[in-house]
C-alpha cells in the first residue's frame, strides 16, 4: 500500500469455484480492500456479474487468465485453487512482494515428504514451507500479522481445531483418544461438475466418506500435536450431508472424574472470551449449521452424555466462511494490520 488511506489491492484466482465467490461475496463490502484482478481459465473474458449476479452492481470486472502479469499491481492474493496449484505460483508473487493466502493445502502440511504422501506429487517449492504460517487466527494471530504466506486451514480442521483447542492446551483430556465426528453441506466439494454431487446423488441421503484416510488427518494431528508437544491419537470421521453450507463437527474426549463440566466451560468461556469469531454457547446447547450460514462464526457447545466420562464438543461454521473465505480474509486483515473483523460482522443468513 502506498498510503494510509489507499484501499489494499486484491487478486483471487480461482474466482468462478465456490470459496472465490464467497471472498468475492465478502470482499466487495470490505472497507478497506479493493479487488481489482479475478482469474479463471475457463470463463476469461466473462463479466463476473453475469456468472454471479448477486455481485452485479458491486463489481465490475472480467475474469482473466490466471498469469502473473495480471497481479502485478496486488497487495496480496487470494488462491482459492484445488490443491497443487498455489505452490506453482508462490514463489513469482512472493518475490514481487505480493503477499499470498493460499485456501488449499499446498501450505498447510510441514513436512514435504508428508505433503507428497497425502497430495501424490512432489511438493513444487518445499522450501518455502517453514516460512508458511498456518493461518487459525486463534492459535497463530502474532505470526499471521508478520506473514507473507499464509495456509489458510481446512474447514474440517477449523471446526475440529477450534473445539479440541482449550482442552489440548491445559491437558485437561486423554490424547490417545479424541474422536472427530464431523459432517459438511455439499459446498465443501466445489463447483466441479462431478456425478456424486448431483441433486440426485446428494439429496436426502447420508454418508460417511474417507473413514480409513482423509487428507484433513495429518493436518488436525499436526496442529494438534504441536499444542499438545506429545502425540495425539485421533480418529476422524467426515460425513456428507445434504445442505449447502455448513460444517457440524461432533468431538469426543474422555475426561477424568476429577473434571467438572462446569469447569470446562469456563474454560473455553476464558479462552475465546476475546475471539471475536467463536462464540461459546450457555452449557448444553445445541448450535446450528444455519446459525453461522454466511458468516464467519464458530459457535461452540459442551456436553456430558449420561453416565460416561466423554465430554461432547460441538463446532459448527460455514465451510465457505469461517471454513475458508470469511478466515482467509480475517488472515489478510491481520496480515495488513487491519482490524481483524472489517468486513466480518455481518450476522448469518436465517432461514
Ligand atoms: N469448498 C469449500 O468449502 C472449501 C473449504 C476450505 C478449503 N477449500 C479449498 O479451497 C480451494 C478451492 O475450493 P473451491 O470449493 O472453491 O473449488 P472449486 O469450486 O472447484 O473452484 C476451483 C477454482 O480454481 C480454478 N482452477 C482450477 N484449476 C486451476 C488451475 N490449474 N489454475 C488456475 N485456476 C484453476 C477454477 O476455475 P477455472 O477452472 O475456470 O480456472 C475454479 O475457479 C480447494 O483447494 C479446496 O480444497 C474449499
Amino acid at each position: 500500500m502506498s498510503s494510509q488511506v489507499q484501499k489494499l489491492k486484491v487478486g483471487i484466482i480461482g474466482g468462478t469455484g465456490y470459496t472465490g465467490a464467497e471472498l468475492l461475496r465478502l470482499l466487495v463490502q470490505h472497507s478497506m480492500a479493493e479487488v481489482i484482478a479475478v482469474a479463471s481459465r475457463s470463463e476469461a473474458g466473462t463479466k463476473v456479474s453475469d456468472l454471479y449476479p448477486n455481485l452485479r452492481g458491486h463489481l465490475d470486472l472480467s475474469f482473466v487468465e490466471p498469469k502473473i502479469e495480471a497481479f502485478t499491481e496486488c497487495d496480496i492474493v487470494f488462491s482459492a485453487t484445488p490443491n497443487g496449484i498455489a505452490m506453482q505460483h508462490a514463489p513469482d508473487l512472493l518475490a514481487r512482494g505480493i503477499k499470498l493466502i493460499d485456501l488449499a493445502a499446498d501450505f498447510r502440511l510441514q513436512d514435504a515428504a508428508a505433503w507428497r504422501h497425502w497430495y501424490g506429487e512432489p511438493h513444487a517449492c518445499s522450501e518455502l514451507l517453514s516460512e508458511a504460517v498456518y493461518g487459525l487466527p486463534e492459535l497463530n494471530r502474532e505470526s499471521i500479522r508478520n506473514a507473507n504466506l499464509v495456509a489458510n486451514p481446512g474447514c474440517y480442521p477449523t471446526a475440529t481445531t477450534l473445539g479440541f483447542l482449550p482442552l489440548i492446551r491445559e491437558s485437561l483430556i486423554d490424547h490417545n483418544n479424541l474422536i472427530a465426528d464431523v459432517k459438511s453441506g455439499v459446498s465443501g466439494a466445489g463447483r466441479g461438475a462431478k456425478v456424486a454431487n448431483l441433486f440426485t446423488e446428494v439429496s436426502d441421503s447420508f454418508k460417511a466418506y474417507g473413514v480409513s484416510a482423509h487428507r484433513h488427518h495429518p493436518e488436525i494431528t499436526q496442529t494438534l500435536t504441536a499444542v499438545a508437544k506429545q502425540a495425539v491419537t485421533l480418529t476422524f470421521i467426515p460425513h456428507l450431508v445434504p445442505i449447502l453450507r455448513g460444517i457440524h463437527a461432533t468431538l469426543y474426549a474422555d475426561i477424568s472424574a476429577e473434571t467438572s463440566l462446569e469447569s470446562l466451560q469456563s474454560l473455553f468461556e476464558a479462552t475465546y472470551a476475546e475471539e471475536p469469531f467463536v462464540d461459546v454457547l450457555p452449557l448444553g446447547s445445541h448450535p446450528e449449521t444455519r446459525s453461522v450460514k454466511g458468516s464467519n462464526l464458530c459457535r461452540i457447545a459442551l456436553h456430558q452424555a449420561t453416565g460416561s466420562n466423554k465430554l461432547v464438543v460441538l463446532s459448527v461454521i460455514d465451510n465457505l466462511t469461517k471454513g475458508a473465505a470469511g478466515q482467509a480474509i480475517q488472515n489478510m486483515n491481520l496480515m495488513f494490520g487491519l482490524d481483524e473483523s472489517t468486513g466480518l460482522n455481518c450476522p448469518a443468513q436465517l432461514p
